[in-house]
C-alpha cells in the first residue's frame, strides 16, 4: 500500500505494519513507513506532532505522563532512514475495553492511510489481549477523524455536549475488537 507522496520531493512511501517487537526500535527500512510500539526516545517527536495537529495540543507534562503511566500504550509511526515519526497513537486497555486516547499524523503525511495503520495496530495488540471493544470520543466538528473511525466501522454511541475545554461536543464511538 502506498502513502500519498507528500510535499517534500520524496518518494512515495510503502506502508508496513511490522511484527510487534515491542522494543520501540528504529527498524525501517528505505523507503517504509514503519508501524511500531512508541518508546521514551519518541516523546520529542510525538511532541512536535502533537503541537502541529491540534489547536490545543496535550502539553509536554501530559505526553510524558501517558507515556510512563502503566496503563498507557503508544503505537508510532516510524518514518524511513532514522527520520524521525510521522504519526502516533495513545490507547490503553480498562477490563476487557481499550480506549483511543490520542491520535495525530503529521500534516504532510496525512491521507495516506498512516492513522488507519496505526489504529489497526492498536486494534490488533488489543485484539491479542483479549480485548472485546474499543472506545472513543471526536469532536463533533472534526470531519477527518469521523470518518477515519467511520471506515474503520466504529458506530456512534452518543453525544457529550461540550465535553471539550473549547465547548465542542464529543461524539462518543465504538466498535468490536473480537472476531
Ligand atoms: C484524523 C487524522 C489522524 C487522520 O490521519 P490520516 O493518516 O490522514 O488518515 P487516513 O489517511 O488513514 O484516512 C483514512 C480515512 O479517513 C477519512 N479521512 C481522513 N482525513 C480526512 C479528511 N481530511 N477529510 C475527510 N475524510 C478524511 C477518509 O475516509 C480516509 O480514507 P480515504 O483517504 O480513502 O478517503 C489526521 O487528520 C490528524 O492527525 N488530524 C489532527 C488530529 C486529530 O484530529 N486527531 C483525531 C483525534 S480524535
Amino acid at each position: 500500500m502506498q502513502a500519498r507522496e507528500h510535499g517534500t520531493g520524496l518518494n512515495a512511501v510503502n506502508l508496513r505494519v511490522f511484527a510487534r517487537s515491542g522494543k520501540g526500535v528504529d527498524m525501517a527500512a528505505d523507503g517504509e513507513i514503519v508501524i511500531r510500539t512508541a518508546c521514551r526516545a519518541d516523546f520529542a517527536e510525538i511532541a512536535r506532532i502533537e503541537r502541529l495537529s491540534r489547536p490545543a495540543p496535550w502539553p509536554d507534562r501530559i505526553i510524558r505522563q501517558s507515556m510512563d503511566g502503566a496503563s498507557c500504550r503508544c503505537a508510532a509511526a516510524q518514518k524511513p532512514a532514522g527520520a524521525g515519526l510521522a504519526g502516533f497513537c495513545f490507547y490503553r486497555y480498562l477490563g476487557t475495553d481499550m480506549e483511543i486516547d490520542d491520535l495525530a499524523v503529521e500534516p504532510a503525511f496525512r491521507r495516506g492511510k498512516i492513522a488507519t495503520r496505526l489504529m489497526e495496530y492498536a486494534l490488533d495488540c488489543g485484539r491479542g489481549a483479549g480485548i472485546v471493544r474499543c472506545l472513543l470520543d471526536v469532536g463533533a466538528t472534526n470531519g477527518a477523524a469521523l470518518g477515519l473511525y467511520r471506515k474503520l466501522g466504529f458506530t456512534d454511541d452518543g453525544i457529550r455536549r461540550n465535553y471539550y475545554a473549547d465547548g465542542e461536543h464529543a461524539i462518543l464511538m465504538s466498535r468490536n475488537v473480537s472476531g
